[in-house]
């Protein structure tokens, strides 16, 4: 899509240098960053957690356990040596759904809290909680987790990581205030091992500079959050979800920014937020949008994401991806097929025992609570998808191309 030898591309490029190296001093720094929107959000070093050990108990607490929250409740009744405690949600159905869930698969009863901030008031209070599953609408992330830390709780919690930058760069700075809590993000493609070993492989170099990256988040499902769809309307505004840049492309920024190694420097797009008006006048997210970004290390991204899928079996309208390609050959992720441009070398796939990444995400997350073993998923890859995320939806708004330290 962009000519490398274009002079408005060059000019760009110079310029946006300014904005790599602004970028890459607060990659390296965290949450230094100064002159950022938001105001800053003060955080605090909470207490130490207990430790538990390789056979240790884990007692949790659970927040905001709908749609996915359930999915994920499902794996973790399935592990050894849970507890469950607690649970604070505000949805009835939901409520009875999981207490009925817990009390089939462990015989507990839970202590069960309704009102909007009893996860905070009342389950974070409680000190036989060691750590905390949740899975709340997207604009409680940032505060839910926050409160988490505050409390000195472990969390596996739902991406994106948060949808305001000054709340991503308040929990990177709440991880270093309290170092011993896991905080762990939802990005369950950090837990997969076709993952890691393909990124491993472009990091070593065995496809030459990376130069073009290709992704697509193409839905046939929808679209979700629909006025019939009673609380889960939270999807269809973006006050609550983020917009879909956040809600849901943060998986796809989160494997980019991976294989780049850093914050993307500038992005540009088009898009429209209003494809669906005539189903619900107030639906404001970007149902369509084509967005383009640039990486100092010199990849570039073409990404598509769209709810106006016009049928639900054809592929080429569908479906999700991330592929990448550079000077000597190319991967695509999904699969792990792996091409090489010298023609002796036969295309390979990666092999690996990867099985459902959410169950290894729930795993790692385990593992790292009882013995200390690196999070799969931190919060500082976190930000770095929730500040994407806010990049492109500000280029796709303004159809413009936008530098990142425009939000920094
Ligand atoms: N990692 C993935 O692949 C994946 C997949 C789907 C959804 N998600 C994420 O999971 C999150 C939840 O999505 P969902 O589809 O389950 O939504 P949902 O609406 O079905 O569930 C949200 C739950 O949070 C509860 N809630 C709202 N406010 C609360 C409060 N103040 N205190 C306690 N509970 C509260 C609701 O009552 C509901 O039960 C979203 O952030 C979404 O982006 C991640």
């Amino acid at each position: 899509m962009t000519d490398r030898n274009d002079p408005s591309r060059r000019d760009f490029l110079a310029s946006s240098m300014k904005a790599a190296a602004v970028a890459g001093m607060v990659t390296a720094a965290g949450c230094a960053a100064a002159d950022r929107k938001g105001p800053t959000i003060a955080v605090s070093a909470g207490p130490t957690p207990r430790r538990i050990g390789a056979d240790g108990q884990i007692r949790f607490g659970l927040i905001g356990i709908g749609g996915r929250g359930q999915g994920l409740l499902d794996v973790l009744l399935k592990q050894k040596n849970i507890s469950i405690k607690a649970l604070a949600d505000l949805d009835p159905n939901n409520r009875k759904a999981v207490i009925e869930k817990v009390k089939a698969a462990t015989g507990e009863s839970i202590d069960v809290y309704t009102e909007p901030d009893d996860y905070k008031n009342k389950l974070l209070a409680r000190d036989d909680i060691d750590a905390v599953l949740s899975a709340t609408p997207c604009w409680l992330h940032g505060p839910v987790y926050l409160a988490c830390f505050a409390a000195g709780k472990h969390f596996y919690g739902e991406k994106p990581m948060c949808i305001e930058a000054n709340e991503a760069d308040a929990l990177v700075e709440a991880q270093k205030k309290n170092p011993q809590v896991v905080g762990q993000i939802g990005f369950q493609r950090r837990a997969s091992k076709l993952y890691a070993e393909g990124i491993k492989r472009i990091k070593e170099g065995e496809f030459g500079e990376m130069i073009d990256g290709r992704a697509a988040w193409n839905n046939n499902w929808g679209p979700i959050g629909r006025p019939s769809e009673g609380a889960r309307i939270w999807l269809g505004r973006r006050k609550l979800s983020g917009d879909w840049m956040l809600e849901q492309a943060c998986h796809s920024w989160d494997v980019i920014n991976w294989v780049a190694g850093e914050m993307p420097v500038a992005a540009s797009g088009v898009g429209r937020r209003d494809v669906f008006k005539d189903m619900d006048p107030q639906r404001d997210v970007t149902d369509y949008y084509i967005a383009h970004i640039v990486y100092k290390c010199g990849l570039n991204v073409d990404f598509e994401h769209s709810w106006i899928c016009p049928h639900k079996d054809k592929e080429q309208f569908t479906g999700v991806f991330e592929r990448f390609a550079g000077t000597k050959g190319g991967i695509t992720f999904g699969d792990g097929w792996m091409y090489w441009r010298d023609p002796s070398m036969e295309p390979e796939q990666i092999k690996v025992d990867d099985g459902d990444h959410t169950v290894r995400a729930i795993e790692a997350f385990l593992n790292s609570v009882r013995t200390g073993a690196p999070n799969v998923s931190t919060v500082e890859t976190g930000r770095l998808a929730t500040y994407t995320g806010l990049l492109v939806r500000k280029a796709v708004d303004e159809r413009r191309w936008v530098k990142i330290e425009e939000l920094l």
